[in-house]
């Protein structure tokens, strides 16, 4: 699968342990950054990977900062993404199954490394279900197109 992968600084090291992960069970990782741990603005690599699966380039992407929350606020911004914070892997893979969300975002802050790997894997293997949950979903598309 083709899977985008950002972060900002304080998930820098996570993010590299979680593109090699991706990488060694055969995904084409893209990743866009950051490339160090200095201080970076999480807006930036939150909308970087939202483009790249916006356009089709990435079929799943992972977001990770301090929280989850911040990069996932901005991957949202992008119209037609759904960007799910999760701590675990059944929020995760609801996340796919239910809301169909193409991007998963977490917290390195907030979870150890195996539970991250167990998050993406959890989310990388469900699938949407679609039926009532994809009425569910064009409603929150409706809302975007309402917006403003
Ligand atoms: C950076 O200090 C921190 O604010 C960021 O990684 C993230 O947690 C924001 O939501």
């Amino acid at each position: 699968m083709k899977i985008a992968i950002g972060c900002d600084h304080a998930a820098f090291a996570m993010k590299e342990e979680i593109r090699d992960y991706l990488t060694e069970q055969g995904h084409e990782v893209t990743d866009c950054g950051t490339y160090s741990p200095e201080r970076c603005d999480y807006p930036v690599y939150g909308e970087r990977v939202a483009r790249v699966v916006k356009a089709g380039e990435a079929e799943r992407g992972v977001l990770i900062c301090g929280t989850g929350v911040g990069i996932s606020l901005a991957a949202n911004k992008v119209p037609g993404i759904r960007a799910a914070v999760c701590s675990e892997p059944f929020t995760a893979r609801l996340s796919r199954e239910h809301n169909n969300a193409q991007i998963i975002a977490f917290g390195a802050r907030v979870v150890g490394i195996g539970m991250a790997k167990m998050i993406v894997d959890a989310f990388l293997s469900a699938e949407f279900e679609g039926g009532r949950h994809a009425d569910r979903v064009a409603l929150i598309t409706e809302i975007e197109n309402r917006r403003g």
